[in-house]
């Protein structure tokens, strides 16, 4: 066997490589201690390494030395032992493990290293406080299904290089030490030393640099992009996360989205060998809004959202009628087969909807004797027909409404429908269902700011159709954007650019920025524009969050490999954390703690 000069070691095999064919073989394989048991003359250890598990077996008579040393190896320990490969004896094969019909008889131990007790089991699908997960993460890390997890991303991420590399694009690298990008988050900033009182702020997103490089020409580019967002963290948000993110030029919508659903598609075949058929479908925004009361609708189930203001606005019921009066909606859910939902049952339901401002939840109980309801009573028996008509209403269902402003009807709605999926287990767990979201609108009235802010960011260009109304109503131009939503999740975003001065000069002034504020801020994009800028749009992806749905987890913190808690912390290094006075004397900043009047320096 060869030998490293250094260490008078070589690994030959990774543990889970093994198999009956290379019975016969001395080999040696390294890694750490899964499991030690000891059956009188012999011992079994099943040693890990990112590939598997494999069984090791230590008899005083093939290796008397080993078997010693192994009487003192304990979990987690690092070993790396030499010895025949066998095939199991009959009967004792595992069929759990890839490895399960051979072991290795040990003629040769080293312990490498010794291990503490970890502070849990290092085995997949335990219950452990995720707070001492991020701890420790290295040992979490350890995990086969972590491990796995990472393995999918760098599929994904490869897959995605090489579709793109194919397809004719270059993968450019762009600054993390920038200015502003507008992307609806805050900033993380950076202090200058060289600069007394300037700040860096890391990107948001690539945005201006990927538009800068079409307007030089380079006609596709893509990257796999570390960006950061100071922003409540959810289960999929991450203050630091990262995109592929994508430009072309002279294109359009039908390209851009046909090209990235077959790159999707490509991704799934390659990570999960699954085929995806495309093209995938398209809904527009108001569309998405009216049938599911969000604009990244979970499509495996159905409990679609249905009108009902205009024939519920003439009964006697006054919530209804006054909310239709003053413009509202009112809407309905048929949550089939639910008719005998307890009365508890469904008062959380209506405190469910309460956190999204429903102000109640209406509901008729089709029972076997008939519609049982508390708001029967405000309807003539032909006003009801047409409600449970409306709602498609059989024997044994359960309609739930809610009337108020469009707002708190789609949240309220919106969340009722895949609370109730959940309860009522509608989602089949390997269903993929993709659809684009479009035609959305350019703009949003922002009340807390008093003005109108970018849908999706300032750069995005109104429908030719909508522009007359840009001045006259504002709310009311759609955007040449798009989202790709997978199972509930928008996993990706993106547009047809502004590419005009004057265009983005009106845009910028719509969004209320005076023109000294656009030049100063984004002077260089607006003259930029004027020296040949072709048409472009581009999209980014959530490369996390892609993952976390190709491996099935719950939260884009199982599929990042060091990520932060829910309150940007990292556990393990301890960051965020205070520096030395010298260091912000060095930097001129000076801190005011929350509380405190002065600061130190
Ligand atoms: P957008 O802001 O929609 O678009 O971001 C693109 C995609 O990035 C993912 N994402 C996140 N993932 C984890 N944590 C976060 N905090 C987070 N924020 C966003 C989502 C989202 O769909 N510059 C534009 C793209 C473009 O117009 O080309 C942009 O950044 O999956
Ligand atoms: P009330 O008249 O307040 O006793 O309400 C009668 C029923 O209507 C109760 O089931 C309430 O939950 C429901 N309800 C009240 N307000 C609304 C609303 N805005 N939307 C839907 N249901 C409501």
């Amino acid at each position: 066997m060869m030998a490293d000069a250094f260490t008078g070691l070589k690994r030959t095999y990774y543990c889970g490589e093994l198999r009956p064919e290379h019975a016969g073989q001395v080999v040696m394989v390294m890694g750490w201690v899964q499991r030690r048991r000891d059956h009188g003359g012999l011992i079994f250890i099943d040693l890990r390494d990112r590939s598997g598990l494999l069984q090791i077996v230590f008899s005083p008579e093939v290796g008397a030395a080993a078997f010693h040393l192994a009487e003192g190896v304990r979990g987690e320990y690092v070993l790396a032992a030499s010895g025949e490969v066998r095939r199991r004896p009959e009967g004792t094969e595992n069929p759990d493990l890839k490895t399960g019909d051979v072991e290795i008889y040990v003629r040769e131990l080293k312990v490498l290293n010794q291990a503490k007790t970890p502070p849990f089991y290092i085995e997949d699908g335990v219950d452990v406080d995720e707070t001492l997960r991020l701890r420790y993460r290295y040992l979490d890390l350890r995990r086969p299904e972590m491990q796995k997890n990472l393995i999918m991303r760098h599929k994904t991420a490869k897959a995605m290089r090489d579709f793109l590399d194919q397809h004719g694009f270059l993968e450019i690298e762009t600054p993390m030490l920038t200015r502003s990008t507008p992307e609806g988050a805050r900033d993380y900033l950076v202090p200058s030393r060289v600069h007394p009182g300037e700040f860096f702020a890391l990107p948001q997103s690539p945005q201006l640099f990927k538009q800068i490089l079409m307007v030089s020409g380079l006609d596709r580019y893509f990257q796999i992009v570390r960006c950061f967002r100071d922003e409540d963290l959810r289960a999929d948000r991450q203050p630091e996360f990262t995109q592929l993110d994508i430009e072309m030029s002279f294109t359009g919508m039908d390209e851009i989205l046909s090209l990235m659903e077959t790159m999707v598609a490509y991704i799934f075949k390659e990570v999960l060998n699954r085929e995806i058929p495309v093209p995938f479908r398209r809904l527009p925004y108001s569309e998405a809004m009216a049938r599911y009361g969000t604009d990244k609708p979970d499509l495996r189930f159905g409990l679609e959202l249905v009108d009902v203001a205009d024939v519920v606005k003439e009964a006697e019921f006054k919530v209804f009628a006054a909310v239709v009066k003053r413009g509202g909606q009112v809407k309905g859910i048929n949550a089939k087969g639910c008719a005998d939902f307890t009365r508890k049952e469904i008062d959380d339901l209506t405190k469910f909807a309460a956190v999204y401002g429903a102000k109640g939840l209406a509901y008729i109980q089709m029972t076997p004797e008939g519609p049982k309801s508390p708001i029967n009573k405000f309807f003539t028996p032909a006003q009801l027909q047409a409600l449970l008509d409306r709602m498609q209403a059989e024997s044994g269902d359960l309609i739930l409404f809610v009337a108020d402003d469009p707002v708190v009807v789609a949240a309220a709605l919106g969340n009722l429908r895949l609370e109730l999926a959940r309860r009522l287990n509608l989602i089949a767990p390997d269903r993929l269902e993709f659809t684009w979201v479009y035609d959305f609108p350019l703009l949003e009235y922002d009340p807390a700011e008093r003005r109108y802010v970018a849908m999706h960011h300032p750069f995005t260009a109104p429908q030719d159709a909508d522009l007359p109304f840009l001045a006259s109503d504002p709310g009311r131009v759609r955007a040449k954007a798009y989202d790709l939503v997978l199972n509930g999740v928008e996993i990706g975003g993106g547009s047809l650019r502004i590419y005009q001065r004057d265009v983005q000069e009106k845009m910028f002034a719509l969004l209320g920025f005076s023109q000294e504020e656009a030049v100063e801020k984004f002077g260089f994009l607006l003259e930029a524009f004027e020296y040949g800028t072709p048409p472009h749009g581009g999209i980014a992806f959530g490369l996390d969050r892609l993952v976390m749905l190709l491996t099935g987890r719950e939260t884009i913190r199982d599929v990042i490999a060091f990520p932060k808690t829910q309150s940007a912390a990292d556990l393990m290094v301890a960051a965020p954390a205070p520096v030395a006075a010298r260091q912000l004397a060095e930097l001129h900043v000076r801190v005011a703690m929350p509380g405190k009047k002065t600061g130190q320096s």
